[in-house]
């Protein structure tokens, strides 16, 4: 399976902060927001990835992460010109999927629950497309899901004035080898964007849509506002300083897959020594 991590977009909401800089390299706590979202790819197993950037964006994102060998995982990087939406990434990335089943993840989301990386890796068979759903108070800001009493799918529908349900759709996906004929297919919307929901219906239309409701106790964020980015930083501080544990350290997800030896986790703790998280890899190989 491939992974895409779309780290494009113009962060409109996010402005003066995103002037110079993309959102997903902006800080969530103690690390950029994009090492929350290629954790749950690492989570998931998935080590081929390719990460969508702006154009002006990607030399930062590439000395950053560099080829992924650090992290025991292979980095390919893909330009999108304009933000035209979340399915146009599959167009952009169509030589390096190759017909492969591809997770995708949005690169300004955060998850974080109880058996949430193990359930993940169960998706790597899949068949149809797999959508996830949470429950949120507001879901007027989301992709929106209704179903009916069976739990079955009525409707999707993106950013509702007024909603029936409260299950947003996260921004994780999984999808078959079909992915890239069907977003070839595609138009844009009326506000000009390959839409996300779009794909996803073509999946429904052929029965082959399958939704997740995510359990109770799964936090999760999408940092594309100021506030949003400022809720996720308070969590993961409070959820680290109580556990002593960290959320979307790839370094440490690396190393517990056995993808990096001790040795390789011992020349990274190097080079953030000083540094809080350094401490913290230390701490772990120590233990
Ligand atoms: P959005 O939050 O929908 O868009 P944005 O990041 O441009 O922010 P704003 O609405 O404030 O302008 O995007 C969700 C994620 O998907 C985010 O990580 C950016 C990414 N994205 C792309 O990479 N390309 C796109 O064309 C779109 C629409 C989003």
């Amino acid at each position: 399976m491939k992974g895409i991590l779309l780290a494009g977009g113009n962060g409109t909401r996010l402005k003066p902060l995103t002037n110079l800089i993309s959102k997903q390299l902006l800080p969530i706590y103690d690390k950029p927001l994009i090492f929350y979202s290629l954790s749950v790819l690492m989570l998931a197993g998935v080590r081929e990835i390719a990460i969508v950037t702006k154009a002006d964006q990607q030399p930062f994102f590439e000395s950053l992460l560099g080829n992924g060998s650090n992290f025991g995982i292979s980095i390919t990087y893909f330009v999108q010109e304009k933000p035209e939406g979340i399915s146009q990434a599959f167009l952009i990335c169509r030589e390096f999927i190759m017909n492969q089943p591809v997770m995708l993840v949005l690169g300004d989301n955060i998850f974080y629950g109880p058996g949430f990386g193990t359930s993940l890796e169960q998706m790597k068979t899949i068949s149809g497309a797999q959508i996830f759903a949470i429950k949120v108070d507001d879901p007027s800001q989301y992709g929106v899901v209704e179903i009916n009493s069976d739990g079955m799918i009525i409707e999707i529908v993106e950013k509702p004035l007024e909603s029936k349900s409260k299950l947003a759709i996260p921004g994780m996906y999984f999808f078959d080898s079909s992915v890239t004929s069907r977003a070839e297919k595609l138009t844009k919307s009326d506000r000009g964007e390959f839409e996300i929901t779009s794909l996803i219906e073509t999946y429904q239309k052929d029965n082959s849509l399958k939704l997740n409701i995510l359990p109770r106790g799964t936090t999760w964020f999408d940092c594309g506002t100021v506030n949003s980015m400022c809720d996720a930083s308070s969590y993961v501080r409070v959820i680290e300083e109580k556990q002593g544990l960290k959320i979307g350290c790839i370094e440490e997800i690396a190393w517990r897959n056995g993808w990096i030896s001790h040795e390789m986790l011992s020349e990274i703790v190097d080079k953030y020594r000083e540094s809080e998280y350094g401490n913290y890899l230390m701490k772990i190989t120590e233990e």
